[in-house]
């Protein structure tokens, strides 16, 4: 479980201070499908870095399964987020010069995995996500769909418990956006916990459990 207690986000000083999050008090049962909706500037990416470990709270705290990861060193903070949280961030740009397995398999050369090992791992990811045939292919060789499915074949590859997902089916057509749908709601059968931001409410709807933010703040959640 994740749990949020009173986390504020202010970016900036004085007169140009932003309260990106304004008192967030939150629980994220494990196994479930969430998404987040909100106008754009209400918060919603921020939420999702705050959970991921990947910037920190302003005041308020975070734990995960007991252990409080809003004030981890850092060193601890990286195998924190290496070990269990997988990202799929269109801002988290791939190497576009490395291949789609080099790419896939990078979270495992960070753990240290050997090399056979982390081949197999990569190789049936890639499998699943249907890009066998690109394995080998530099990433830039490749279309925005491929692209964002190489993205959530390295967001797996080391098993993560939490997936956070920011608009990733943001620039994609109708068949590939759905392809990711269908595979973060199989990743969530699997026993995981999937972290959505959309602004497609069709996707929102498709979650266990939606969050709305709206200034910082939470305006409404609801359980289906
Ligand atoms: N690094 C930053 N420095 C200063 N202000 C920031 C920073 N990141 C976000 N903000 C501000 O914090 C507020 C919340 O931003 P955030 O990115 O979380 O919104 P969002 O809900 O994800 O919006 P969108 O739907 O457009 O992606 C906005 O007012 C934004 O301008
Ligand atoms: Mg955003």
């Amino acid at each position: 479980m994740i749990q949020l207690n009173d986390v504020r986000k202010i970016y900036g000083e004085g007169e140009s201070q932003v309260k990106a999050l304004d008192g967030i008090t939150l629980q994220i049962p494990d196994g479930k499908f969430i998404s987040i909706v909100g106008k754009s500037g209400s918060g919603k990416s921020t939420l999702l870095n705050m959970i991921g470990a990947l910037d920190n709270v302003s005041s308020g705290t975070i734990e995960t399964d007991g252990i409080r990861i809003d004030d981890l060193p850092s060193d601890k903070l990286a195998e924190y987020r290496n070990k269990n949280i997988g990202y799929i961030f269109q801002a988290f740009y791939l190497e576009p010069q490395f291949t789609v397995m080099e790419n896939v398999e990078m979270p495992l050369i960070i753990a240290g995995e050997d090399k056979a090992l982390r081949r197999e791992k990569a190789h049936k990811l890639i499998e699943r996500l249907g890009l066998l045939d690109k394995e080998n292919k530099k990433v830039n060789t490749l279309s925005g769909g491929q692209k964002q499915r190489v993205s959530i074949a390295r967001a797996l590859v080391v098993d993560p418990k939490i997936i956070l997902a920011d608009e990733p089916t943001g620039n994609l057509d109708v068949k590939n956006a759905k392809e990711v749908m269908d595979l973060l709601r199989e990743i969530v059968s699997e026993g995981k916990t999937v972290i959505l931001v959309t602004h497609n409410q069709d996707d929102a709807k498709k979650a266990d459990i939606t969050i709305e933010i709206q200034d910082g703040k939470i305006a409404c959640i609801e359980e289906r």
